[in-house]
């Protein structure tokens, strides 16, 4: 009998044993992955990984920028991220002159890191399930400040949130710490830094140099303040060491990062419609980002403008596609359906459970059919006129507005005034009359937007050539220096520029249907929250982990490669000489630097080599599970040194935010070895080499 039950509590563990899916929660890695992880080979307790009463390897890893993961590798606050992370803040800073985005730059001493306006960094203090706290009452905002503002009391110069978990059923306090002066230390050229660039996004054989550096500063008395000539480099309580060993296939591999958003627990109905509303946006995008393309490659002061507009919107429209296909592909939606069935009949056998989660999935679905409509038509507006920069321009001003009330126009001109740095009103204006045909094409007659003014009253028959010419040539709105006059003469003048005009009904059209959309999912999260809890009620006897949320979370796997399809098998990792075959001076995408050129001719790899074929490794695989957020997290090894960092996913899985695929899905990390090749050989930045403890 012992044996027996022997037995079946090892087919649990087994069960739960898997270390591939998962964004685990760092709090409750020892109640549910202590001992998965230890049989993964992992090295380290997961004390070790996070503890709220010593320090932990947590407190070494960073929220970049609220979008990204950095990790900080020096005692004076030296951080490493993608850099594709780095990337906005790096094109804020260059200027034709000193253009660090193409040509790459090093700060030679601490004095030449340059401050980045408005970039933040947040270490993690403390997570604490209050779930039981807020439970049950009728308004729990008493309570949740109170919370908050005990935690605030008990760490001086923090913020405290609640967020939560598995769509309302779990919540947790967070402590978080941000800093503000963040300097930028360094980056590759893009032409490594993002080597391959859209064409090779989201796929492998990958062979890009992503990352950049930055490093924290703080107040002489160790608090957060923002840039001050006076503050010092953070003295910082945890780094990474650095592994210079490489990866081996099945090495262990984890992750701490802070994944944004994933959809593991939506319904067949919502993934429908995610794809269909990703659909509109896609086609949209490459309206737009045909355009771009074209300006920007007749004109690098264009290309450097526009090099993070058309970066981030190519990201998600290359994603989105990719996703469609692996959602044919694998057949998400009929797994997901089937997922369904097997619930609702576990549901059915027992009459609490149809009590409480029964009719949960009717709910999520009619919620979804009744607001198809007005979240489709919300993302044409947003997509098409919306994306319109004069458009932007105006609701930029008017949220500053908003946000501050009172302000003059005049005021909140001067607030947004930095978006003209990178506007080329030209390449606006092709986009604008492309945009506005596509959405004449695609939105449904009562969406149309009438009264531009300057008789342009019918959308249904304008002429939007006609309409176009006339929005550029009388708005003011096109140059700041004659929106900064007009207004001076008249401080009305804004609201009968024909920019106005147009941002008000694009604006009107968008309230009504946001007011449809409010109202067709009133029962939606109510719903979601009981088929939520249906489904954790339903796999209780397995490990779980809920959505990503930007909260910092932990997955472990392990170095693989995979086969992408029928007799086709990828090796793991991938080296300095793919780069080299990847080379073509006339496509923009895959130029190489004449300097890394010449290093790899002389093999001039220094302790940067790979011991066992002495080839620079570039790229690895892993069978971490990540998402968008994760970009710059650590790879780390079974001791917690950093081998690498992850920037990507694969192309045959894009559906990973939905569904893992253990055979298909990998993570995409940049080798750490690279990382620092490119830092002192190419970048001569070999002080910043001094500055890193290494694993023996
Ligand atoms: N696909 C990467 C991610 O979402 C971003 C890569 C950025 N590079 C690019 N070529 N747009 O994390």
């Amino acid at each position: 009998m012992k044996k027996f039950i022997a037995i079946i509590a090892a087919a649990l563990v087994c069960l739960g044993a898997r270390a591939d899916e998962g964004m685990w929660l760092l709090p409750l890695l020892e109640q549910i992955n202590g001992k998965a992880l230890a049989d993964a080979g992992c090295r380290l307790t997961p004390d070790e990984i996070y503890s709220i009463n010593h320090s932990s390897l947590k407190d070494a890893i960073v929220h970049f920028g609220g979008g990204c993961t950095g990790e900080i590798i020096s005692r004076d606050g030296l951080l490493v991220t993608n850099h594709h992370c780095g990337y906005s803040s790096i094109q804020g800073l260059s200027t034709s002159e000193h253009n660090y985005l193409m040509d790459g730059y090093w700060a030679m001493t601490r004095a030449d890191e340059i401050p980045c306006p408005n970039l933040t960094v947040t270490f993690l203090i403390s997570m604490e399930d209050v779930t039981d706290r807020l439970a049950g009452l009728e308004d729990p905002n008493p309570v949740r400040r109170e919370l908050r503002k005990a935690a605030e009391e008990a760490n001086p110069g923090c913020h405290a949130q609640i967020t939560s978990f598995y769509n309302d059923n779990v919540y947790y306090l967070i402590v978080y710490k941000t800093y503000d002066d963040i300097r930028f230390v360094g980056a590759p050229p893009a032409s490594v830094g993002k080597f391959g660039g859209e064409t090779d996004n989201w796929m492998w054989p990958r062979h890009t140099g992503d990352f950049s550096m930055f490093r924290v500063y703080m107040a002489p008395d160790g608090s957060p303040e923002a840039y001050s000539e006076s503050n010092v480099p953070l003295a910082a309580e945890r780094h990474l060491k650095v592994s210079l060993k490489g990866v081996q296939k099945g090495d262990y591999t984890m992750i701490l990062g802070y994944p944004g958003r994933t959809q593991r627990f939506q319904t067949a109905a919502q993934l429908q419609q995610m794809i269909e509303v990703q659909r509109i946006a896609i086609d949209a995008r490459t309206i737009r980002q045909e355009i771009m393309w074209e300006a920007m490659c007749a004109d690098p002061q264009v290309q450097l403008k526009y090099a993070n507009k058309y970066a981030s919107s190519a990201n998600g429209w290359k994603k989105w596609q990719g996703e469609e296909l692996a959602f044919g592909k694998l057949g998400i939606i009929d797994r997901e359906i089937e997922k369904e069935a097997a619930f609702m009949k576990w549901v059915g056998k027992k009459k609490t459970r149809k009590e409480q989660y029964g009719d949960a999935l009717d709910r999520i679905a009619a919620c979804v059919q009744a607001s198809d409509e007005a979240r489709k038509a919300m993302t044409l507006l947003m997509e098409a006129p919306w994306r319109i920069e004069l458009v932007g321009i105006l609701s930029a001003m008017s949220n500053y507005n908003r946000r501050t009330p009172g302000a003059s126009a005049k005021t909140a001109l001067e607030a947004i005034k930095g978006v003209y740095r990178d506007y080329v009103p030209e390449l606006d204006r092709k986009e604008a009359a492309a945009l506005l045909k596509f959405y004449r094409e695609r939105a449904l007659e009562r969406d149309y937007l009438n009264d531009l003014g300057g008789g342009f009253d019918n959308f249904a028959s304008i002429d939007i050539d006609a309409y176009v010419n006339y929005l550029f040539t009388n708005s003011d709105f096109v140059d700041p220096k004659y929106i900064g006059d007009a207004l001076d003469d008249d401080p009305d003048a804004i609201f009968n520029d024909p920019v106005t005009r147009l941002y008000a009904s694009i604006y009107n059209v968008y309230r009504t249907r946001l007011a449809e959309y409010n109202e067709a999912i009133e029962d939606l999260d109510a719903a979601l929250k009981a088929y939520t809890a249906g489904l954790m009620e339903w796999q209780k006897k397995q490990p779980s982990y809920p959505d990503a949320n930007s909260t910092m979370r932990l997955t472990y796997g392990h170095v693989l490669p995979y086969n992408p399809k029928d007799a086709v098998r990828y090796s793991y990792f991938t080296t300095l000489d793919g780069v080299m075959q990847k080379e073509d001076p006339t496509n923009p995408e895959f130029i190489v630097p004449a300097g890394l050129r010449a290093l790899w001719e002389a093999k001039d790899f220094g302790q940067y080599a790979d011991g066992a074929d002495g080839k620079v490794h570039t790229c690895f695989l892993t069978n971490n599970d990540i998402t968008g957020g994760n970009s710059g997290s650590p790879v780390l090894d079974a001791d917690g040194n950093l081998i690498g960092l992850a920037f990507d996913g694969n192309w045959e899985s894009m559906s990973s935010d939905v569904m893992f695929e253990p055979d298909l899905q990998r993570c995409i990390c940049v080798d750490i070895r690279y990382v620092l090749f490119l830092v002192d050989k190419l970048g001569g930045a070999s002080h910043l080499i001094k500055e890193l403890d290494f694993a023996e």
